[in-house]
């Protein structure tokens, strides 16, 4: 008697823990199994309820420290397909994109698809992430008329430079530097002095702290309330806000001065096509998601480019002759014509950033059912499109974690690179973060030699691609 009740129970245990294992997947999918004009959910796993398949996406990036066998096994397990598979991330239901042609179609596809964001007041609810359709061309039009291209970067290459000489010397006179560390000093240095001719040391520590606080709340629970991320994050905005603001109020009681050239003049006197300026609020807003946007993310390309020139002296050699070509004397600023004529240097500053893989993917969600070749992404679920995969895939760029300037000879496939996203939400910043890098190097090459402390470090990939001790280096004047 005994043995056949242990015998039930087990059998009730097992049936618990098979419901328990398979729930989320017929949950999700069972619509589509009742046959719904007989399209189908990518194939793919949901997880388990409410983590879905984050212990797995944890397992590859965190433990075992190959992010890119995430969407290998995907690839083992249901085949290479269309190039989606569903599963559950982040708390979503979510269909994830890995082939140009997927990815394609979500990020063109405006009506279909919208930016992601839990909090929109976070990110700035006029600003360029936020906004979309014709508001959204708009202010984009002007934030990258005012920061990406050729007359603006011209503006920016000489404005940066102070700030760059500095900081090396700041390093080589320290001897041992962490570069992730420094290279956000000297990138907010730079992005503080361009964007609102910030130069006070304790106000960028502020946007520094602030830029964490924000970024702390992108990633929390959509919980707004004393005492959580979210809030703690809105306030941070708010505080980031106010210090532009009072930059601009400033600028406004004394018209008559002479008027700064920097970011926050040129989005103030910026008319599109219609003759009509930012508002005020828009201007503040641009400013603090350009931030955003763009302080970190340069940051971790400039970190990777002293770890891989380090790596690789071959590399560092070739680059310091091509610079040889352009400089007149040691310390002397450079142009943006002089740094756009080093072609060898595009090719550097390119890999460096295509290894980086600084965003892993990128998040839309679905505005309404969309049927992709025979398969559904259904209404209100996210769609991950998985950029760090196209990088390192050996079917786009050969031996792909091999640093090898020279593969940019030739461009890479189409769709096949995607390190800046792709369609109408591209970067608006990436000849930026190009310039930056770019210019760094050119001081840094000429001036000084270093090496890694640390040169077998360990790699943890979240939230950033990053070698574990941030890059520590040795770093003396030549
Ligand atoms: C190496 C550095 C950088 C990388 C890897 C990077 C990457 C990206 C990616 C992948 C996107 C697309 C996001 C999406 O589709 O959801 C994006 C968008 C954006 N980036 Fe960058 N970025 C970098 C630097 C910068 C810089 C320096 C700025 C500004 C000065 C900037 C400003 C922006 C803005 C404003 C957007 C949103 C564009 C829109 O919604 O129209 N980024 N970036």
């Amino acid at each position: 008697m005994e043995m056949e009740l242990a015998g039930f129970w087990v059998a009730v245990a097992v049936a618990l823990a098979a419901l328990f294992w398979w729930w989320n997947d017929y949950w999700y999918a069972l619509p589509f199994r009742l046959h719904r004009g007989g399209v189908k959910l990518p194939p793919g796993n949901m997880g388990i309820p409410f983590i879905g398949e984050m212990p797995a996406f944890l397992w590859y990036f965190k433990v075992l420290c190959h992010p890119d066998d995430f969407i290998n096994a995907k690839r083992r397990k249901y085949g290479d397909g269309i190039g989606l598979y569903r599963t559950y991330l982040f708390g979503s239901p979510t269909i994830i994109t890995c082939t140009p042609s997927a990815t394609k179609m979500v990020l063109q596809d405006e009506s279909s698809f919208s930016m992601s964001w839990n909090n929109v007041e976070l990110v700035g609810a006029t600003s360029l992430v936020a906004v979309e359709g014709p508001a959204h061309s708009r202010v984009r039009a002007l934030v990258v008329r005012s920061v990406n291209q050729p007359d603006a970067l011209r503006k920016i290459t000489l404005m940066v430079q102070p700030q760059v000489l500095a900081s090396l010397i700041s390093w080589s006179n320290r001897g041992r530097i962490t570069a992730f560390k420094e290279a956000k000093k000297v990138t907010l240095a730079s992005i503080g002095m361009y964007f609102a001719s910030i130069e006070s040391e304790d106000v960028l520590e502020t946007i520094d702290d602030l830029v964490k606080g924000i970024i702390s709340g992108l990633r929390a629970y959509p919980i707004n309330f004393p005492g959580t991320a979210l809030h703690y994050a809105l306030q941070c905005r708010r505080r980031a806000k106010a210090i532009f603001r009072k930059e601009l109020e400033k600028r406004n009681k004394f018209e008559a001065s002479v008027p700064k050239n920097d970011l926050m003049e040129a989005l103030m006197q910026m008319k599109d096509e219609e003759g009509n300026r930012l508002s005020e609020d828009e201007v503040l807003d641009n400013i603090v998601t350009l931030i955003l946007a763009g302080y970190t993310s340069t940051s971790v390309a400039i970190m990777w480019a002293v770890y891989y020139l380090a790596k690789y002296p071959e590399v560092l050699l070739k680059l310091r002759e091509e610079h040889m070509l352009i400089s007149k004397k040691l310390g002397d600023l450079v142009t943006y014509e002089e740094i756009v004529s080093c072609k060898y240097t595009a090719k550097v500053v390119e890999e460096i950033i295509r290894m980086a893989n600084i965003s892993s993917f990128v998040v839309r969600t679905a505005k309404k059912d969309v049927d992709y070749k025979g398969y559904r992404i259904p209404k209100g679920w996210k769609v991950a499109c998985w950029f760090r995969y196209f990088q390192t895939n050996p079917e786009h760029f050969e031996d792909p974690m091999c640093f090898n300037p020279d593969r940019w000879n030739e461009a890479p496939k189409a769709g096949s690179y995607l390190v800046f996203g792709g369609g109408p939400r591209m970067c608006a910043g990436n000849m930026f973060a190009r310039l930056q890098v770019s210019v760094l190097l050119h001081h840094l090459v000429l001036g000084y030699r270093w090496k890694l402390v640390n040169p077998n470090a360990g790699m943890t990939y979240l939230p950033l691609p990053n070698p574990t001790d941030d890059v520590e280096i040795d770093i003396t004047q030549i």
